[in-house]
């Protein structure tokens, strides 16, 4: 329906604003896009502008998700999927930012916690790739490896632990696209040379 479109064209549009750019410009006065790794994500901005922005990066990307998917199970149901979908994209692809954003890792999460919210889920659905990325972290100390494989396990256990193929499939679609927009990290991980946390 022509309400469906516009309102995944409005979840496009708002997870299209790019966070670590907002925060690093406002409050630090320096593009991310120009150092580190260049990512607009809350791993560079935690690199390059500290703790404190890293992680307000990060909570505010996964929330566009979370919003989004709330928002829509309420008013929308019939669109909750595919607008959580293209928050992600939009985060990757912003238009706000000459469509070079970020990887998709925190707008997942917070996918998955509002999805994990809406079907009453939260633990198998965000508690379980949370605690997979944490896990994952602390042995490899990798945040992209971490992110990868978190994602990568939620979207197979899904198809087990909860009946709605479609929801599965879109955690799928998301490993997948997290993974593609990881290729330089990957070809970094086989020449270890991707960077490792030292926080943890
Ligand atoms: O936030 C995305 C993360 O998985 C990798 O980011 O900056 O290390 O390429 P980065």
């Amino acid at each position: 329906t022509l309400e469906n479109i516009l309102v995944i064209l409005a979840a496009y549009l708002f997870g299209s604003i790019p966070w670590a750019l907002v925060i690093g410009k406002v409050f630090y006065k320096t593009d991310v896009r120009e150092h580190g790794s260049g990512n607009l994500g809350g791993s560079n901005a935690g690199r390059v502008l500290g703790k404190a922005a890293g992680i307000s990066v990060t909570i505010l990307d996964a929330l566009k998700s979370t919003f989004t998917v709330l928002i829509c199970a309420t008013w929308f149901p019939s669109a909750t999927i595919v607008a959580g979908l293209a928050v992600c994209f939009g985060h990757c692809f912003p238009i706000f930012a000459k469509f070079k954003g970020g990887k998709a890792v925190a707008t997942t999460m917070g996918y998955f916690l509002g999805i994990g919210l809406v079907t009453g889920q939260f633990i198998s659905i965000f508690l379980l790739p949370i605690i997979l990325f944490f896990g994952i972290l602390y042995l490899c100390k990798m945040v992209s490896l971490s992110s990868i494989l978190a994602i990568g396990t939620e979207a197979v256990v899904s198809f087990f632990i909860q009946p709605d193929l479609v929801l599965s499939f879109s955690f799928v679609a998301l490993f997948l696209f997290v993974t593609y927009r990881h290729k330089s990290n990957i070809k970094r991980i086989f020449n270890h040379e991707e960077k490792k946390i030292t926080w943890m």
